[in-house]
């Protein structure tokens, strides 16, 4: 007999995107420098596999003063904090139910460290939430996406500073607060997981705060930090907003074994880690079993206070988001391969995969896999807050961008989430990345586009910045108004 999987009523069909990409502005309305405003674009013959900034202090202090030369993309995004009228309105055409979007914590808190907030930042969030509720679309709201006040850098180190946690839980108390009613989903940390491989742009820490020997360690205290920072984030919402749920949100990594050679399949099952350590601190509340081990045998001190642990394990989140772009594939050490690449993520080529323009192993089926994982795991609602193709667009003479590529990787995307849910999983909604075109996360270029809509720019920010549609805009408005029957 046969069985057909259906989402479910109210399935929260929509797109994300991340203040430092797409808002702009980023001397306007008293924000103050974020880690993001000073990372500059590099061209892409420059930077054949991916180099995250490391940049030290110095470096960061040459940045500022010598702005003319150099181009920064995330200071002017896509204009979005003065368009966001025009872009809320077109997510509605697409027949959004939410939309993703996170706050810039340094137009709350300029510096990061201050008592009161920025009054004038809070206003623009009011404004924007009360845009997107205007049309029907739910606000999900990350509190950190890859940004932070550059003050917390420079003059604190970042998170290995555990006095990030309290400055962090001020700015989520100021926002949950504020936002009561208005916000009923809460992100904590954008792929909390990073910071295992950007250590500036997820902690915040520049690489003279470090020397190579105690990198590790810096990285485990520092996610400690995070995990206390998001727990802290979790009780506040539990308090003062109950009616809205928060959640943690991790890369979403698919670790298969080259081949079935018990170290590999060991191999691959430790790699997996990269993404379980982090779920279960928060949504078990408790550090793996496996922890003392590791720590022990990487030379790791892991400095906790009294509390710390009946902290964690008393406001774990109430739901799990990740992003899925592709899976890897993991071997033992000895073994060689072609190597493949992502923004953050590396592995061996996998045979039976293609790959985006930029290397990305599409896999659909993965997602499927993983959305399995989880929920067997945690037995917790998930929420897919990214997931898309970077590829290059092409604008036709009379204005139309034809995007098959696009549309093809996200219906077997969808498909096999279909699928997922009818393996019983949870599922609560799915926000592709990028619905508008913005600056590239990891690669600061326009060139590089998610988007079911265009925009008129290029890397160095020239353009008109006029939206226009792509054919997969009107392919997702049929899935969204099907609720997923029309693929
Ligand atoms: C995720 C990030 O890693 O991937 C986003 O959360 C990012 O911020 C997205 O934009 C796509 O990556 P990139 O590097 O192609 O922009």
């Amino acid at each position: 007999m046969s069985f057909q999987p259906k989402f479910p009523e109210g399935f929260l069909w929509g797109g994300a995107i991340s203040a430092n990409q797409a808002e702009g502005a980023f001397n306007e309305g008293g924000k103050g420098l974020s880690t993001a405003d000073v990372v500059e674009y590099v061209k892409l013959e420059d930077r054949k596999h991916m180099k995250f900034p490391f940049p030290t202090s110095s470096e960061i202090e040459e940045v500022l003063q010598n702005q003319s030369q150099k181009v920064f993309p995330k200071r002017f995004g896509i204009d979005f904090y003065h368009r966001y009228k025009e872009d809320i309105a077109l997510l509605k055409e697409l027949g959004f139910k939410a939309f993703r979007i996170s706050i810039a914590w340094s137009r709350i808190f300029p510096k990061g460290d201050e008592i009161e907030p920025n009054e004038e930042g809070l206003a623009f969030y009011d404004r924007v939430f009360d845009e997107m509720h205007k049309h029907g679309i739910e606000p999900v709201v990350t509190l950190s996406h890859y940004e932070m006040p550059l003050h917390l850098s420079m003059e604190y180190q970042g998170w290995q500073n555990r006095k990030l946690v309290d400055f962090f839980a001020r700015y989520a108390e100021t926002v949950i607060r504020r936002y009561k009613g208005k916000v009923k989903y809460w992100i904590t940390f954008n792929e909390i997981n990073s910071l295992l491989m950007a250590p500036y742009i997820s902690l915040g820490i520049l690489r003279d705060q470090v020397t190579e020997e105690n990198l590790l360690q810096t990285k485990f205290q520092g996610a400690h930090h995070q995990f206390l920072a998001s727990a802290k984030a979790v009780e506040a919402c539990h308090r003062i907003s109950p009616e809205a749920k928060i959640g943690c949100m991790v890369i979403g990594i698919i670790n298969y074994p080259n081949s079935s050679h018990p170290e590999d399949v060991f191999t691959a099952l430790q790699d997996q880690r990269n993404t379980f350590f982090f779920t279960d601190v928060q949504a078990r509340g408790e550090y793996p079993a496996y922890t003392e081990r590791f720590l022990a045998e990487h030379g790791i001190q892991l400095n906790k206070e009294p509390g710390d642990d009946a902290f964690l394990k008393e406001h774990i989140v109430d739901f799990i988001s990740f992003s899925y772009y592709m899976s890897t594939v993991s071997a033992r050490p000895e073994s060689s391969g072609e190597e493949a690449v992502g923004n953050l993520i590396s592995g061996l080529k996998n045979p039976y995969l293609e790959a985006s323009d930029w290397g990305w192993q599409i896999d659909p089926v993965g997602l499927r896999t993983l959305l399995n994982l989880f929920y067997e795991r945690y037995q917790k609602p998930l929420f897919i807050v990214e997931n898309g193709l970077g590829a290059f667009d092409k604008v036709e003479e009379d204005g139309s961008i034809h995007d098959p590529y696009r549309i093809s990787y996200l219906k077997e995307h969808i498909q096999q989430m279909k699928e997922a849910v009818g393996d019983g999983v949870d599922l609560i909604g799915y926000t592709s990345w990028g619905p508008i075109d913005l600056v590239s996360f990891s690669t600061s270029e326009m060139s590089k586009r998610y988007g079911f809509i265009y925009v008129d720019q290029d890397d160095y920010g020239n353009g008109t910045l006029t939206r226009s549609k792509k054919d997969s805009f009107y392919w997702y408005q049929k899935v969204i108004a099907t609720n997923g029957e029309k693929l």
